[in-house]
């Protein structure tokens, strides 16, 4: 069942020829260019209906959700109440769900989100706020559940559910499994779930197993459903969820048959729809440049077939036809494409000096450049872009390396202790700087918040281990730089917003040191994630500054973080290594020695840094192969950014 028509939309859903393109959608949906947009729409949408309920002197009966994923919609929220006079007297809340068990007041729980995030802010009358009680007593725990959807009913139902979605195409805690007529329940957590849990939790071991949840039934009841979904994690589940047929082993499926649900999605989130993904299979395109490379590396995937083996046969049956009688025959296009993708290979990441420099992917000139290398954690520099760093130096770039953040929760509290004890040794018996530290992290008891005393040493040791890897790599310690970004230095996972001082910080630097590259980590993959917010700031700085004379000669170059890499059509610049610089590479990302065996956060991929990162770098060689292009040991790749 098709739910695209919704007479209820203040999120408008229907431009005209979109039928066509939204043929292989089975949920209405509307993507923002990122979660800014979309989140202060679905703001809009709530605090409308809210007025609207006022107006008609009626209760308005929301149902919450927590995660990243509702965050901007409580701060836009709350600006309306504090801005522009939004009153909540009206509205009763109904959250999705809880872990169980878990204490009100405990900074993990729903309960202590729910407040941060949005009711300690608001005039919402508490008595009219419910959230699953995580403490209730085993043997009371079926009547509490069916109590909640009692009071949900006796509240007049829901007129609006706010949703995210799990990987597991979780809605609430309601795991692959569910019914569609379930209530509200206790259920055990699907282990992915506990895994995207387990850095707010430090460790898996700490996330609870159980959850109350209300069930999928009690969320269809709602009169209007409105899923939120950011970043590229999300972008598979949320295809398989519009696109896929209704199953329980994927709940969120369930909203298919929901008459007024929209998903709200970024870029990035619906990356992968079909529409979006693939768009020359659904509708007539406008071949721009990029989506002409991402289309024919698409072909040759799918045919098998480097680029120069492509003929018409190809394209038509693959729906690039229009592309064909626009520039066909295929020879022309292949030729095109071919010297395209080829060009982006270079071994002279600086620019080559006194080449002509007409096709390749930088400048010759100047021919000694002052390159910035922003990496948002210490050690992302070496495990992104270690092999292009290595050749800057070499090829006799001056070359700055400025870590973003301190990275100080990602060390574990027996490594810094051992750290400690040794300075204990060597220092005079008396130092009691050191012996506070050692005291700290014996008596410390299990908090997501380290002490600041615990904080430091933990910042020191990623200091020390990445000046032992820039040395390694010959740049000067003068040259490197220990930014500590006011953002990040909250001692727990959740970290402030982005401030103009964090942004100062950049500038500064950026402005210091005049260079004619910038590299930063351009991971779009979380939209609360470090590299993110690191990246926000350098969009920002060089927003700032972009009219600075120098400016006009400065390229920006994107490395991704250790997670994705670049696809080949996105691909500006790529550098190959042979196999000794991927051995020296490895070196480098060794010397960050508290990031090896047992890391903090790890996600949910269990291979240690240095190999992800050479499997992601081989992978692109062997694509880069399989393109009929070069064969390399491995690459690494750069997308520019234009500002
Ligand atoms: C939260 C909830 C969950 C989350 C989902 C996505 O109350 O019920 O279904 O919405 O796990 O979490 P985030 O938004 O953190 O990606």
């Amino acid at each position: 069942m098709r739910n695209l028509n919704n007479p209820n939309l203040s999120i408008s859903h229907k431009e005209p020829g979109q039928f066509e393109e939204t043929r292989f959608e089975k949920i209405h949906n509307k993507i923002f260019k990122s979660s800014e947009i979309g989140s202060k729409i679905v703001a809009k949408e709530i605090a409308d209906l809210i007025k609207q309920k006022q107006k008609e002197n009626k209760k308005c009966v929301l149902g919450l959700a927590t995660g990243s994923s509702p965050i901007k919609v409580y701060e836009e929220l709350i600006r309306l109440h504090q801005e522009e006079g939004l009153s909540f007297h009206n509205v009763i809340t109904f959250n999705l769900d809880e872990y169980y068990p878990m204490e009100k007041d405990n900074v993990e729980s729903y309960h202590y989100f729910m407040q941060e995030n949005l009711f300690k802010y608001i005039d919402i009358d508490p008595k009219n706020i419910h959230i699953p009680d995580g403490m209730v007593l085993k043997e009371d725990l079926d009547e509490f559940c069916m109590n909640y959807d009692r009071a949900i009913l006796n509240a007049g139902g829901l007129d609006f559910q706010l949703l995210g979605i799990g990987r597991t195409g979780h809605i609430g805690f309601n795991e692959p499994g569910s019914h569609a007529n379930s209530g509200t329940r206790s259920i055990t957590l699907d282990h992915i779930t506990r895994e995207d849990a387990a850095s707010s939790f430090l460790g898996i071991n700490n996330v609870p197993r159980r959850a109350i949840t209300m069930g999928i039934g009690t969320i269809k009841k709602a009169k209007r459903i409105v899923l939120l979904a950011w970043g590229e994690n999300k972008a598979s589940i949320i295809k398989e969820t519009i696109e896929g047929e209704i199953s329980s082993q994927v709940p969120a499926t369930y909203l298919q048959s929901h008459n007024n649900t929209t998903f709200v999605l970024d870029n990035e989130a619906s990356s992968e729809l079909t529409r979006i993904n693939t768009p020359w299979l659904v509708s007539s395109c406008l071949w721009t440049e990029e989506l002409k490379s991402k289309a024919i590396v698409w072909l040759c995937e799918k045919v098998n077939k480097p680029v120069l083996k492509l003929n018409d046969k190809h394209y038509n049956d693959h729906g690039m036809s229009g592309l064909l009688a626009e520039e066909g025959p295929a020879y022309d296009i292949n030729i095109k494409m071919f010297n395209k993708l080829q060009r982006t290979i270079t071994g002279w990441p600086g620019g080559k000096p006194n080449a002509d420099d007409l096709n390749r992917p930088e400048r010759a000139f100047p021919a000694s450049k002052k390159v910035l290398i922003f990496s948002p954690h210490p050690d992302d520099d070496v495990i992104s872009m270690g092999g292009t760093l290595d050749r800057l130096v070499e090829q006799g770039h001056e070359v700055h390396v400025a870590y973003q953040t301190s990275g100080n929760i990602a060390v574990s509290d027996e490594e810094a202790l051992r750290y400690a004890e040794v300075a204990l040794e060597i220092s005079s018996e008396n130092d009691e700087n050191i012996k506070n530290v050692i005291s700290a992290l014996k008596t410390k008891k299990i908090s997501p918040v380290d002490e600041l005393i615990i904080r430091t040493i933990k910042g020191r040791i990623r200091r020390k281990e990445s000046l032992g890897a820039t040395r390694f790599l010959g740049v000067p310690d003068e040259n490197v730089y220990f930014l500590d970004m006011p953002f990040y230095e909250t001692g727990s996972v959740k970290k402030k917003n982005l401030s103009p001082e964090d942004i100062e910080i950049i500038t500064k630097l950026i402005l210091a040191i005049e260079p004619h590259q910038i590299y930063a980590a351009g991971d779009l993959a979380d939209p609360h994630g470090t590299h993110k917010v690191c990246l926000d700031a350098i969009f920002d700085s060089i927003e700032n500054l972009k009219e600075a004379p120098f400016m006009k000669d400065c390229w920006v170059w994107l490395y991704r973080g250790a997670w994705h890499e670049w696809e080949p059509y996105e691909i500006e610049m790529a550098v190959p290594m042979s196999e000794d610089q991927v051995l020296k590479k490895r070196k480098a990302i060794f010397y960050h020695q508290s990031q090896k065996d047992n890391v903090m956060f790890q996600g949910e991929d269990s291979r240690e840094f240095w190999v992800r990162v050479e499997e992601r770098t081989k992978n692109t060689a062997d694509k880069y192969n399989a393109l009929g292009l070069a064969e390399y040991t491995a690459i690494e790749a750069f997308k520019r950014y234009y500002f």
